[in-house]
């Protein structure tokens, strides 16, 4: 199913299957950490532990470490290359574990999990 188009195909796909969608590795701090407060929020994601997916799931981390240092403001790479975690929700990106956690601190989140229709309360 995930073997026809392309890695950037399978990415949008993956991170479209759910309101909010976390991609992973296994033993990454930072993912637990994220991982963590989305279910203190009450939100269920789907999480993807890319280093369980093989091949694939090293495709998905160059997807994502390109389109996360896209998205950062700071054109320090060297940190911003880091392609876990990732948090999609309704299928945009937000980003990684900085810009998930001055969402939660600054009160965007919540109203953005809630427009995607992982919150109701
Ligand atoms: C909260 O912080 C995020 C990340 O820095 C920023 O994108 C967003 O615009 C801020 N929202 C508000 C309401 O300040």
């Amino acid at each position: 199913m995930m073997r026809r188009s392309g890695p950037y195909e399978m990415v949008a796909r993956m991170a479209s299957g759910n309101a909010v969608v976390v991609f992973s590795v296994s033993g990454c701090c930072m993912c637990h950490v994220v991982k963590h407060l989305l279910l203190g929020l009450g939100v269920g994601p789907t999480v993807y532990e890319l280093d369980q997916l093989g091949k694939g799931g090293r495709e998905i981390q160059a997807v994502l470490s390109h389109l996360l240092s896209a998205a950062s403001p700071s054109p320090s790479t060297s940190i911003s290359a880091a392609a876990v975690p990732a948090v999609f929700i309704g299928g945009q990106l937000l980003g990684g574990v900085e810009k998930v956690m001055s969402c939660h601190i600054n009160g965007s989140l919540v109203p953005l999990l809630k427009q995607a229709g992982a919150l109701w309360l």
